[in-house]
């Protein structure tokens, strides 16, 4: 039995876990579900976006369920204190083609992990006499841990390569901290080649020859950036998943946001949110039952009869969960 926090938030947010929870009723594995409150609406019910009694929540389960919320300017950000506050320091954002999906791309494969607590969203801000400044905070500490983390990744994944991603001609202090420690790091693991570019150019060479990346690691604002970014190659933010990973905690979640363009019309699709939960059941070990769920998501987008708008369809977020869960039963 594994006990696992759900926070479905606003937006289509409620509506994507809703979905899962549906198909999920399907999956042969136990688990207990705590409900928790955070984002806009919480803010409304609570006077917080991210209630004590939620990050308390979030701590003692083994994974954690995240929809998405609507970050409301002045309001505190759930999800970057959640992350801040279990130390999951390690976003992995995998960008994979599935065929079915309208990707740019048929054949990707290649996985963002992103610097998660420090960076440009340190959240120190402060207004000036004429304008504003945000602090870049970048730490060695930091940036040798999700460094590790990359090249572990790479090994324990079969993958060959590791590019460092960053803006250390310009950003000379903070960058080039991260760039040192990169290749610092690097000399431990020998077998994974090791290479680094600059963000611009990174992010036409996604667009031009995505091929060329297998593991990416890279600061909290750039990969923010480039996962999007990878979305846009392979079908959209509707296909996009992110695990987010510290040492004592784990919290799953879409890479989109609250989508507010189509809430209410519940046509969201469903896959991110899905494609979360596979991540969450193979860090739980539960590697066997986490294939059949993305194998029952890969015939639906295959079969392309129950697919959402985003995915060239007409179907609702409902429909193509009822298609996914009748492949489980
Ligand atoms: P967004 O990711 O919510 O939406 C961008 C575009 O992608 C929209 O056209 C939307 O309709 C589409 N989209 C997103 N998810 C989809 C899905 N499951 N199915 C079909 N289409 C989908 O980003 P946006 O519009 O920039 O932000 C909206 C709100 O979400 C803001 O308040 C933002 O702060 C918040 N946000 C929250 C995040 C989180 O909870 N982790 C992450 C990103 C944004
Ligand atoms: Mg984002």
């Amino acid at each position: 039995m594994y006990k696992i926090t759900l926070i479905p938030g606003d937006g289509v947010g409620p509506e994507v876990i809703q979905a899962l929870l549906y198909i999920l009723e399907a999956v042969d594995l136990k688990l207990d579900y705590t409900m928790a409150c955070a984002g806009n609406a919480c803010f409304q019910d609570t006077g917080s976006t991210i209630p004590d009694e939620t990050i308390l929540k979030a701590k003692r389960s083994d994974a954690t369920l995240f929809g998405a919320v609507t970050t409301v300017p002045g309001q505190k950000s759930a999800i970057i204190t959640l992350r801040k506050e279990l130390d999951l320091y390690a976003n992995i954002r995998p960008v994979k083609s599935y065929l079915g999906t309208n990707c740019l791309y048929n054949d990707l494969d290649l996985v963002i992990v992103r610097e998660n607590t420090e960076g440009l969203y340190s959240g120190i801000e402060e207004y000036t006499s004429d304008g504003a400044t945000a602090l870049r905070v970048i730490t060695n500490d930091a940036s040798e841990k999700i460094c590790k983390f990359a090249f572990e990744y790479a090994e324990k994944n079969d993958r060959k390569k590791v590019t460092a991603i960053h803006k250390a001609n310009v950003l000379k202090k903070t960058d080039g901290i991260f760039k040192d420690a990169f290749y610092r790091i690097s000399n431990d693991f020998p077998k994974i080649h090791s290479e680094d570019k600059y963000v611009d150019a990174a992010a036409m060479f996604l667009i031009t020859k995505p091929d060329n990346f297998d593991v990416i690691v890279t600061t909290n604002l750039f990969g923010d950036i480039l996962s999007d970014e990878g979305a846009g190659l392979v079908g959209g933010l509707g296909m996009v998943p992110s695990a987010n990973i510290g040492d004592n905690n784990a919290l799953f979640e879409p890479v989109h946001g609250s989508a507010p363009d189509i809430t209410g019309l519940r046509i969201s699709n469903p896959s991110a949110m899905i494609l979360s939960a596979v991540m969450m059941m193979d860090h739980l070990g539960e590697t066997s039952e986490a294939r059949k769920l993305e194998n029952a998501l890969l015939d639906v987008l295959n079969e392309r009869k129950f697919l959402t708008p985003d995915l060239g369809g007409s179907s609702k977020t409902m429909e193509m969960a009822e298609e996914i869960r009748s492949k489980l039963i």
